[in-house]
């Protein structure tokens, strides 16, 4: 016998440890498990650690119990719902719970899907917008060969692979050097009769502010007094969905609004759950076209099913219930408030260094965007010398006509506490004198070019 193969060889005796490990092609034979585990285990090592990572919205922890039931649940097809009926009540329970939290009528059963995440839920709503619009133009006798969507350039990438992808004009307001969202105005000056709906966001991407909601739909509740266009918003509430309901209750952002039709919501960012779940919800039935409900009857009962893939992971849908009752409002008021004081507490410590400009003044995200200020090196740099450290900090140049703007975003999660906010804010001090360091060594050498008898 192979003498790494001892039966008291260790994992990392085995000669496993001793080969490469396949890449491109299918070993012929396999390994012992816990060889192929150690091996991968190790090999991840090399990502980020997802608590430094203040890059992403997405959640990177979760109570044991809600780790448990998604491991209960890992197996199971979500779209199975004949096998998995109970499945499906949760996933009603928590389209109501949250068309309800976004204040729609509660006169009716809720509509809505959960997805993959917001991207699909953007799709799916703008989809059925799009429908109605054709539909209402074609019994008018009028053209449907124009459709077009408005929006800013504030909103998420997927805004405008749907329009690629879905054959539809984009009508991007651009930002301006100082405001990084749209105004009512902006968005008037856009839509036309072939509008399908109006896109806006409740904390962008970029740096986590609004869009004026109340005025948009004030715009367009004129619009169609005056021209008897009824244009539908759907709001991007990837973050700010699970934000507002619980730290500004009163904003009217939501359902309350006339033409608010549809919303998306990441139950994977501030609804505190881990990858792989958004949810879209219409604010009635009549928001979403008939005709986009398939029925499938192939895996045994009838199944209705508006979604743009197949399968998919039941357990996050589980595990959004769980936070839902195992929180409830108060909880989730609970979280969001450190968070949001925690963002604020970091807000204001980098503020007072005079190396930094708060974009996202008021911070209602938990979020902190920042424009570096007063020094030699710009926030690429900054981003760069904090990985070193283990922090991830994307820096990032804003979207037209505000893309002469270098921002660096920290998103910070549940559990970022205040003492992580200390820790990260000291690296942050130390990798500025050292970039000041080496900045003023460059000085230096380009002075001594410059003037070379300072050499002798
Ligand atoms: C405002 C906004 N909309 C949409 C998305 C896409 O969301 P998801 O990653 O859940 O598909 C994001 C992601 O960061 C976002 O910030």
């Amino acid at each position: 016998m192979d003498e790494s193969e001892r039966e008291f060889t260790t994992t990392y005796g085995s000669r496993y440890f001793a080969k490469s490990v396949p890449k491109y092609e299918m070993p012929k034979t396999g390994m012992p498990a816990r060889a192929a585990y150690q091996i991968i285990h190790d090999e991840l090592n090399l990502d980020g650690n997802p608590s430094l990572n203040l890059a992403s919205f997405v959640t990177t922890w979760m109570e044991p119990e809600a780790d448990l039931l998604i491991m209960e649940s890992i197996g199971k097809n979500y779209v199975d719902n004949d096998e998995y009926p109970q499945t499906e009540v949760i996933q009603d329970r928590v389209v109501n719970m949250l068309a309800r939290l976004f204040n729609a009528p509660n006169d009716c059963k809720s509509v809505g899907s959960a997805t993959i995440g917001s991207s699909e839920s953007i799709m799916l709503g703008l989809l059925a917008h799009k429908w109605t619009w054709k539909k209402r133009r074609e019994a008018e006798g009028k053209s449907v060969d124009k459709p077009n969507i408005v929006m800013g350039a504030d909103v998420h990438t997927v805004w405008e692979k749907f329009a690629r992808y879905f054959d539809v004009e984009l009508k991007l307001i651009p930002l301006r050097e100082d405001i990084y969202t749209i105004t009512a105005e902006d968005v008037v000056a856009e839509i036309d009769e072939n509008t399908i709906a109006v896109g806006a966001v409740v904390g962008t991407t970029f740096t986590g502010q609004m869009d004026p909601i109340e005025e948009i739909n004030t715009a367009l509740l004129e619009i169609k007094k005056t021209k008897g266009w009824d244009i539908p918003i759907h709001v991007d509430g990837a973050s700010g969905g699970f934000i507002l309901p619980f730290l500004i209750p009163d904003l009217q952002w939501d359902f309350r609004l006339e033409q608010v039709r549809s919303i998306n919501v990441s139950g994977h960012k501030y609804g505190l759950v881990y990858p792989g779940i958004g949810w879209l919800i219409f604010k009635d039935k009549s928001d979403l076209p008939e005709e986009l409900i398939f029925n499938i009857n192939y895996l045994g009962g009838l199944m209705p099913n508006y979604s743009l893939n197949f399968s998919k992971g039941s357990s996050t849908i589980i595990a959004q219930y769980y936070n839902f009752i195992r929180l409830g409002i108060e909880g989730y008021t609970d979280i969001m408030k450190n968070m949001q004081e925690n963002a604020r507490y970091l807000a204001s410590k980098l503020e007072a260094t005079g190396n930094f400009k708060i974009i996202n003044k008021r911070v209602i995200f938990p979020l902190v965007a920042v424009e570096l200020q007063n020094c030699e090196f710009n926030a690429f740099h900054l981003s760069e010398k904090l990985r070193q450290k283990g922090w991830i900090v994307p820096a990032y140049t804003l979207p037209p006509n505000a893309n002469d703007i270098a921002v660096l975003r920290m998103v910070v999660k549940e559990s970022f506490s205040k003492d992580m906010v200390e820790m990260f804010f000291d690296d942050i001090m130390e990798s500025i004198e050292k970039l000041n360091q080496s900045s003023e060594e460059r000085k230096e050498i380009i002075d001594k070019k410059e003037n070379p008898t300072l050499l002798y």
